[in-house]
């Protein structure tokens, strides 16, 4: 495993960290066992990962609790969230000290390392700093938690508003960004901001659905063409990104992917989702390769580098809706 530091917290963390939501939600969401999932966090924890990541509306921090029981607590990283409910301002700031205690509870810890606002929207954000994040950091200076974190709620903030601005205000130190082949805009929207203010990244939708899925990325691409932004010839192929598969290159879609993202700068940590024991060890080894050749990562950029919001899907959403 490589680690890195995370930002101004100083925290040494592994560039690979398991996503214990998502699709897979540790296999539970695919209709694995948490025998099953205490397994995949256990087989992380073997290859090196420390950090994990899950939250109170992924119904993961029981069995992510039971599951590090098997280290001393100070090896792991764990970061979780409060219920989106918070998060987009329907509830009284002092009604988050309960969250915060029950996911303590869930975890069964004594702390939490990033506890994070799960999914901040741009129209919320005033309300996440000026009424909440002042009472998360009086329960902060009491021990239940060492970092605060927000995360973006990427399908609905497309042009990162909330990480903007969060990257500038001091409060947060980390931030969870999505970024990918076909949504690039942090390059430009985030990363700068939390390099400059050292706020650490987290990093989602590498991969998500559109990547994995058999047949998502095509039938992505006809409806992009349809729309004049990517060319037609490009979306009559029936294996559109097989120009980044040879020798010298990626061995899968999904190892490019990975391999894309690891390597921006301004990258902390690369999420990863999975309930399969296989795509465990390969994510690893995909996110400990060497960077794409030059010229595969500028074919990238030449093709999707204008797309926004491509790929984002969300599992309470049906389609994610593409701009550019
Ligand atoms: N706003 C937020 O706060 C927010 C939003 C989204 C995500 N997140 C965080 O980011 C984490 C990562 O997001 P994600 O779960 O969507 O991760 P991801 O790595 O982008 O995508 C995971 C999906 O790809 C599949 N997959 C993974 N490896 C594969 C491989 N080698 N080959 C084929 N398919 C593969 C997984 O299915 P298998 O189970 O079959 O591997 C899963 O469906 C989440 O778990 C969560 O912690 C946070």
């Amino acid at each position: 495993m490589h680690y890195t530091t995370l930002g101004r917290t100083g925290m040494r963390v592994s560039v690979a960290g398991l996503g214990c939501g998502g699709f897979s939600r540790l296999g539970l969401g695919t209709g694995g066992s948490e025998e099953g999932a205490i397994g995949i966090v256990r087989g992380a924890i073997e290859l090196g990962v420390n950090l994990f990541d899950t939250a109170a509306s992924y119904g993961t921090e029981s069995v992510l609790g039971k599951a590090i029981k098997s280290v001393s607590r100070d090896r792991v990283v764990v970061c979780t969230k409060a219920p989106f409910r918070w998060s987009t301002g329907r509830a009284t700031p002092e009604g988050i000290v309960g969250a915060l205690d029950n996911s303590l509870r869930q975890l069964d810890t004594d702390y939490i390392d990033v506890y994070q606002l799960h999914g901040v929207p741009p129209a919320n954000y005033r309300h996440a700093l000026d009424e909440l994040a002042p009472v998360l950091l009086r329960e902060r200076d009491k021990g239940k938690f060492r970092f605060l974190g927000i995360t973006e709620t990427a399908p609905h903030d497309l042009q990162h508003e909330t990480l903007h601005q969060a990257a500038r205000d001091g409060a947060w130190d980390v931030a969870m960004v999505g970024f990918s082949m076909m949504h690039q805009n942090a390059r430009e929207r985030v990363f700068p901001l939390t390099r400059e203010h050292r706020v650490g990244t987290l990093l989602m939708f590498a991969v998500r659905n559109i990547f994995s899925q058999p047949g998502r990325l095509q039938a992505e691409l006809r409806q992009l063409a349809d729309g004049g932004q990517v060319a037609a010839a490009l979306a009559e192929l029936d294996d559109p990104l097989g120009f980044l598969i040879h020798e010298d290159g990626a061995s899968s879609v999904v190892d490019a992917c990975y391999r894309y993202v690891r390597h921006e700068p301004g990258v902390d940590v690369v999420l990863f989702g999975t309930g399969s024991p296989a795509h465990l060890k390969t994510n690893i080894d995909s996110l400990l390769k060497p960077p794409l050749p030059a010229a595969d990562h500028a074919k990238i950029g030449e093709l999707f580098g204008h797309l926004i919001g491509v790929g984002l899907d969300a599992p309470h959403l049906s389609n994610s809706r593409p701009r550019t």
